[in-house]
């Protein structure tokens, strides 16, 4: 029987528990869209984790949605993450990057030269973004050409090799929370014709095609990928959420990833929406690789699903922020901090680095 505190090995990265940094936007990266110093001392401060996934980076200008989330596609951006992963390093920890394009959650004013965000369709979505004028809301997108596809995917497989070229483990490929590659997936938001709509192969191609070009890059034991079924966020559910999920399981499994990361349930909300029952444990069958769950997991809920063989890692988020030696704090079952919701989203280093760890 494993517990949540032993060792594992996830592909080609040796993680030493199974207690996971989830991806977190916290928007404060510094000029250039870079990973500055105060972001070096969040992360190293929470290396005793398994495993650090690093907050959703642009794969390029315009794979951007927010304010002040960093990116992975130019030489500064590149030296600002090898500061990161060094110290993440050094503290014995690992770290992999979350690749991330948000499609139609942006807005003209974050885009190059006040471009239209990009998507699978040209309907807007209904949501709210964070700009330099406060929160607005997105953008009318403008739907992508199949001929553009190509030169997206080079974009992803760009991004994973220059996480590499920072000195990540891996990257964790973000099909998850409704942006760019969920806008393909789900029936919801995809209206195309032609190889990328219509059907679930035709709606999951763009995700395969990027699983296919990523893995290629940096090998299939570097890469992961989050996926988040029930979540609705800035679109409705799939049609048919278990066909479609499945149906990329069953593509992925063959890939040898070095896990699947599932969010169960509402993204940062219920575990369990009312009307929207989903089995999970489905498509873990159907995956041959480390499976990590996410959203909402107490200490004895995490201890018992590792416990149960029902997941090898599970993931944190909130209590990531608010605790940096979460791990010491589960492990010696001691409360953890409070946090400080009004300082998720940009600022310094205040709710960000300065949360205390237990004294010695
Ligand atoms: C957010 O910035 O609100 C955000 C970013 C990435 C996610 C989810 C939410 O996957």
């Amino acid at each position: 029987m494993s517990t949540l505190f032993d060792p594992i090995q996830i592909g080609d990265i040796a993680l030493a528990n199974r207690i996971i940094m989830a991806p977190l936007t916290r928007n404060r990266a510094v000029e250039g869209k870079v990973a500055g110093p105060l972001t070096v001392e969040y992360y190293r401060q929470r290396a005793s984790a398994g495993l650090i996934i690093a907050e959703a980076s642009q794969i390029s200008p315009m794979a951007q949605g927010y304010l002040d989330t960093p990116g992975i596609y130019s030489p500064e951006q590149i030296a600002g993450w090898r500061q990161v992963t060094d110290a993440v390093h050094a503290a014995g920890g690992k770290i992999v990057l979350q690749l991330w394009h948000v499609g139609r959650i942006s807005h003209t004013s974050l885009l190059p030269d006040g471009a239209a965000p990009v998507s699978s369709t040209a309907n807007t979505a209904n949501a709210m973004t964070f700009t330099a004028e406060g929160f607005v809301p997105v953008s009318t997108p403008r739907a992508l050409r199949d001929d553009e596809i190509p030169g997206l995917i080079e974009d992803y497989r760009r991004a994973a090799r220059n996480a590499i070229a920072a000195g990540f483990d891996g990257v964790e490929v973000h099909a998850a929370n409704t942006y760019l590659i969920e806008q393909f997936l789900r029936d919801s938001v995809n209206d195309r014709s032609g190889p990328y709509g219509g059907s679930i192969a035709n709606r999951a191609r763009l995700l395969l095609e990027v699983m296919q070009a990523v893995t290629e890059e940096i090998g299939a034991g570097r890469t992961g990928v989050r996926l988040s079924p029930m979540t609705t966020f800035t679109a409705p559910l799939d049609s048919n959420p278990q066909a479609l999920y499945g149906y990329i399981v069953e593509k992925l499994a063959p890939l040898g990833l070095a896990y699947l990361h599932v969010i169960e349930g509402e993204t940062g909300g219920t575990r369990t929406p009312e009307g929207k029952e989903f089995d999970y444990a489905a498509l873990h069958r159907a995956f041959p690789g480390a499976w990590m769950l996410n959203n909402g997991y107490s200490r004895e809920l995490a201890l018992d699903t590792v416990a149960n063989g029902k997941a090898d890692l599970i993931a944190f988020g909130r209590p990531f922020i608010s605790t940096p030696d979460l791990v010491r704090r589960l492990r010696e079952d001691k409360p953890l901090n409070e946090l400080r919701a009004d300082k998720l989203y940009g600022g310094g280093a205040e709710g960000y680095t300065d949360y205390p760890a237990l004294a010695d």
